[in-house]
């Protein structure tokens, strides 16, 4: 566990961070008060909730399958939100993505991450401009070194795209508790713009092993698996929201689990995965709201544990 004084006066500091984010439509009725957090290495500001595209958007073209993430993206921007996480590796989401952007003419307004998973130069070149062609763009605004795979290589092309203004921001990912200590050590190496990793209310190792180098460092954080892949809804299933959620601003587990995750101090953004627009409208509610307190915090622990 963080110290309880490390922790508030984190708190402290992340609060006074917060801001309201412009939202992305003009409508009063459409748009978000969702909170927005800097990016330590360039102080531009991103809204806490973004959204991540495994499972859920590797799809096909029917109609019946593009419909409700049509519906899933409009959302999520009239909400004030920006931040897309993908992979060349999540089937057809990077298709489907782009597709979508480029028909609501939302590509403009996205904060869009990709990723570089395989080995050696050639390739991670040649996989980057497959990703520009499927995701209809010519640039991303964060390209990440995906599980760290190939690290040295992948992470230099990644700079000099970044070099050529191909990408804005330079990124590592990872994604279960056994990588966090190799993850930290590559931060420490490489020192990139962001990181991303698994964070939940039953996955809390980022705490002690990788979150303390983002906040020395200032690398942005982005949260994957904040509902450990939707595990957490079974272990609350019957269970009737804790007794203060009313007074935080919570009315959903959903929102509950992704307040945990930015309650932290060292997190930026956290990208959950949903195919289902009333969910995207039930995630996106968690980007308002005070941070939980250290009892609030663990008392969720306990419920979940
Ligand atoms: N190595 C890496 O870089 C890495 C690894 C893992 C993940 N990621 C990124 O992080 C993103 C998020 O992680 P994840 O998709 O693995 O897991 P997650 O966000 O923890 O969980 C996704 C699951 O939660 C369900 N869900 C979403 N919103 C919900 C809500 N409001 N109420 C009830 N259930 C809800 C989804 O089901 P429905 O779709 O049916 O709603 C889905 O089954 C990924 O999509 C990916 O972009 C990156």
């Amino acid at each position: 566990m963080i110290s309880r004084r490390s922790f508030l006066s984190g708190l402290a500091a992340a609060s006074a961070g917060i801001a309201l984010a412009r939202p992305a439509f003009s409508n009063p009725a459409e748009s978000g008060t969702i909170q927005t957090r800097a990016i330590p290495s360039s102080g531009e500001r991103l809204p806490v909730i973004g959204m991540g595209s495994s499972g859920s958007f590797e799809v096909g073209n029917s109609a019946a399958e593009l419909d409700p993430l049509r519906e899933v993206l409009k959302r999520f921007f009239a909400g004030g939100a920006t931040v897309i996480d993908t992979a060349p590796s999540y089937g057809t989401a990077e298709d489907v993505i782009g597709q979508l952007l480029e028909e609501l003419g939302l590509r403009s307004k996205t904060f869009l991450a990709t990723k570089l998973g395989t080995s050696g130069r050639e390739a991670g070149l040649a996989q980057f401009q497959n990703s520009l062609k499927r995701l209809r763009t010519d640039k991303v605004e964060l390209l990440q070194v995906h599980n760290l795979r190939d690290w040295r290589t992948q992470f230099e092309v990644i700079k000099e795209l970044k070099a050529q203004g191909k990408t804005r921001y330079t990124g590592l990912t990872h994604y279960v508790d056994s990588g966090h200590d190799e993850l930290a050590e590559v931060v420490r190496t490489v020192k990139p713009d962001f990181l991303q990793i698994n964070y939940s209310v039953i996955s809390r190792s980022a705490e002690q092993k990788v979150f303390p180098v983002a906040r020395e460092l200032g690398v942005a954080v982005l949260i994957n698996r904040a509902f450990d892949d939707g595990r957490l809804f079974s272990k609350v299933q019957g269970k009737s929201l804790p007794s203060w959620a009313a007074e935080a601003g919570i009315t959903s587990w959903a929102q509950a689990f992704l307040r945990f995750a930015l309650s932290h101090p060292a997190v930026t953004t956290v990208i959950p995965a949903t195919g289902k627009p009333d969910r995207q409208s039930d995630n996106l509610k968690a980007g308002s709201g005070p941070a939980l307190t250290e009892a609030q915090r663990q008392s969720l622990i306990n419920t979940v544990g």
